[in-house]
């Protein structure tokens, strides 16, 4: 634990009110939502396994012993609407943290499944508490190391580890997430208010997506399309070549209601 935060620019290491690190837990997630909203701004939890990792869409999130499994809590003066892109923020962070360390290759799936070389690495799941006041927000972030054959048939598509991968400078977990946690937390520290310039001045970089032709559900209808890209609140741009309603238009689709496949 002081080794992350022996990692941490003071200015980060500052806004951290407490960083709690598990041996197991059912999910980070979880464990930061059962607080009282009040306390969870600030607090970062990490664990060596979760025994329940969730996933987005209702599923698991694979956690065996030794992976990254990373929740922080962020209060947010905003309704949860102004926070869409939220995930999409916390996925260009993470991108950004992993070329620090020398990953090369990687980018993310629309919303915020991060790939490398066609197999997932990482994915986020932002759970949100709203009241009259604001939002509270927990980040969840998961970064798979290692996974082994057990576990990869527990995956419904291919995934992989940072311990395979070439280049990199490190693969010290501390490292790893304090660079995570760092470029969260710069990218939040002026409130909701610029995130949509965030993914505006970033996404792009990142986009596995754009220009290539896509299958989408959504309530229980079919598109194909091109993505082109997100809107500034994080939502998929498609051009829409077939579904319900009048073909090739732009249609913006959010991510709580889609899953997308590469055509
Ligand atoms: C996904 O791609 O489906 C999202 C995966 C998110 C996994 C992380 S691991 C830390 C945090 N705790 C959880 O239970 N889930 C997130």
């Amino acid at each position: 634990m002081e080794a992350i935060k022996g990692f941490l620019q003071p200015a980060v290491g500052d806004q951290i009110r407490r960083l709690t690190l598990l041996a197991e837990t059912d999910s980070t997630n979880d464990y930061l939502l059962q607080l009282p909203t009040a306390d969870m701004h600030g607090q970062i939890v990490l664990a060596e396994k979760q025994n329940a990792g969730k996933g987005r869409r209702g599923r698991r999130w694979q956690s065996p012993q030794g992976n990254i499994f990373l929740s922080m809590g962020w209060r947010f003066n905003t309704r949860a609407v102004s926070l869409e892109g939220l995930s999409a923020v916390v996925g260009i962070c993470t991108c950004r943290a992993l070329s620090g360390i020398g990953l090369s290759g990687h980018g993310i799936k629309w919303p915020n499944d991060i790939y490398v070389d066609g197999a997932k690495l990482a994915g986020i799941l932002v759970e949100l508490k709203g009241n009259s006041h604001g939002t509270s927000a927990v980040i969840g972030v998961g970064i798979n190391m290692h996974l082994d054959a057990e576990t990869t048939s527990n995956i419904d598509q291919p995934a992989t580890g940072l311990a395979g991968q070439s280049g990199l400078k490190t693969t010290d977990r501390n490292t790893i997430v304090a660079a995570v946690i760092e470029e969260i937390i710069a990218a939040l520290e002026h409130g909701s208010r610029r995130l949509p310039d965030y993914l505006r001045e970033h996404w792009s970089q990142w986009d596995l997506l754009a220009g290539q032709a896509v299958h989408l559900e959504y309530q229980g209808a079919a598109y194909k399309g091109e993505a082109q890209g997100i809107t500034p609140g994080g939502a998929l741009r498609l051009h829409v070549s077939s579904g319900p309603g009048s073909a090739a238009e732009i249609m913006t689709f959010h991510s709580a209601e889609v899953s997308v496949r590469r055509a």
